[in-house]
């Protein structure tokens, strides 16, 4: 029988310290702990305190049973494991697991890795004294890895397409102010400064820009409130869609003389949640300013329902122009159709345009109605 000093690749020293072995873990990319067989957690190292959720401040588990309850394990498939199966149960009743593919989840986080978790029982001759917990990051392959890819990539040109929405949003927002409020109070400036010169000798004349600058008033009040408009649609404010809906395409017909109906189907109802309702209202506006400026239609169609799925189906239909949707959606300087995707596809939804030059433009969205806020009251 060979004693451990007879082993000739054993080199004789002083037991390691926890702080050690602490110090040579920390460091490495692979989530480790070594647990001892009464359930102590001896050592953790970073990438696995990073694994838990866990901040620079936060307290370090010291029992297994608490590693257990931060982190969330499940099989290669997201399914929960059998009881006693997790690997740092494993771990905790001395069992041994060879690299096996799972995913990992801080509790409460977003998300998720796969990773490769094994567990290797520490046996110091006396029976196992504790177990060696290691969880790496585990490479995709194949199709896993072409989805990932993919979503990545969608996940750019969302974040750039709303980049660029928010940032026009704002250069429009800046320019309304300016070209219309700024304005308006600069005149008003002016002309209250004329009334006062003119005050003490030619009270008719002091009247006359006194007059003026009520008009400027005015002009200043209306240019906030379709700067408020803009920022939040107040037709829709505190109102049922499909009020708010008829009211918009009735003001568009009287000033536009384009035909319009619009088609809200009963089961349409309940009233979808404020956010849905708002982006519907929105794609609204936007999808008659576009009619109004680009499509020369003479008939416009407006419908709300409800597909079998359960989602709102909102579309507008008219019989203008038409347009070549690849080229107008990414037309340079142009933002309204791509708003109104961003928008939809906020809310889980799908967006699309159809049509083609000649025979008019179809703008349809599906949207999750999502739960009205507190239900309807
Ligand atoms: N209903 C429509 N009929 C015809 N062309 C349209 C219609 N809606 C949009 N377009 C075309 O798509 C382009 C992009 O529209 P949009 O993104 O709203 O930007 P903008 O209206 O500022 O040009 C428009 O410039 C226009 O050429
Ligand atoms: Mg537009």
């Amino acid at each position: 029988m060979t004693t451990p000093d007879d082993d000739p690749g054993r080199v004789p020293e002083a037991p390691l310290p926890a702080a050690a072995l602490a110090a040579a873990f920390a460091r490495l990319p692979v989530g480790m702990a070594v647990i001892a067989s009464d359930g102590r957690v001896v050592v953790m190292n970073h990438a696995l305190v990073a694994m838990c959720g866990l901040g620079a401040g936060d307290a370090r588990p010291t029992r297994v049973a608490q590693i257990a309850e931060l982190l969330d394990v499940r099989d290669e498939d997201g399914a929960l494991l059998p009881e006693g199966r997790s690997p740092v149960d494993v771990a905790a009743a001395g069992g041994r697991l060879d690299e096996a593919p799972m995913i990992v989840r801080a509790v409460g986080a977003a998300e998720a890795r796969p990773v490769a978790c094994a567990v290797t029982p520490i046996d110091d001759g006396d029976g196992w004294s504790g177990a060696l917990l290691t969880i790496r990051d585990r490479p995709l392959a194949g199709a896993d890895r072409a989805a990932l890819e993919e979503t990545q990539a969608a996940l750019q040109v969302l974040v750039a397409d709303r980049e660029r929405v928010q940032a026009e949003e704002r250069r429009r927002i800046a320019r309304d102010l300016h070209d219309d409020l700024q304005q308006s109070l600069a005149a008003l400036n002016m002309r209250l400064g004329m009334a006062e010169g003119a005050l003490d000798h030619d009270s008719a004349e002091a009247r006359q820009w006194l007059e003026e600058s009520q008009r400027n008033v005015i002009e200043a009040a209306a240019a906030t409130r379709r700067i408020i408009e803009d920022l939040r649609p107040q037709g829709l404010y505190h109102r049922p869609l499909v009020g708010a809906l008829r009211d918009l395409i009735d003001s568009f017909s009287a000033r536009t003389g384009v035909a319009c109906d619009f088609a809200a189907l009963p089961d349409a109802m309940p009233e979808p949640s404020e956010e849905v309702a708002d982006c519907i209202y929105r794609i609204a506006q936007e999808s008659l300013t576009n009619i109004a400026k680009h499509a020369d239609a003479t008939s416009v169609h407006m419908r709300l329902e409800r597909t079998p799925a359960g989602t709102m189906r909102f579309s507008v239909i008219d019989d203008g122009r038409g347009l070549d949707v690849p080229t107008a959606r990414y037309q340079p300087g142009s933002y309204g159709l791509l708003g109104m995707s961003e928008r939809v596809r906020a809310l889980s939804g799908e967006m699309r345009v159809t049509g083609s030059p000649g025979h008019g433009t179809t703008v349809e969205a599906d949207i999750p109605s999502g739960a009205a806020a507190g239900g309807p009251s």
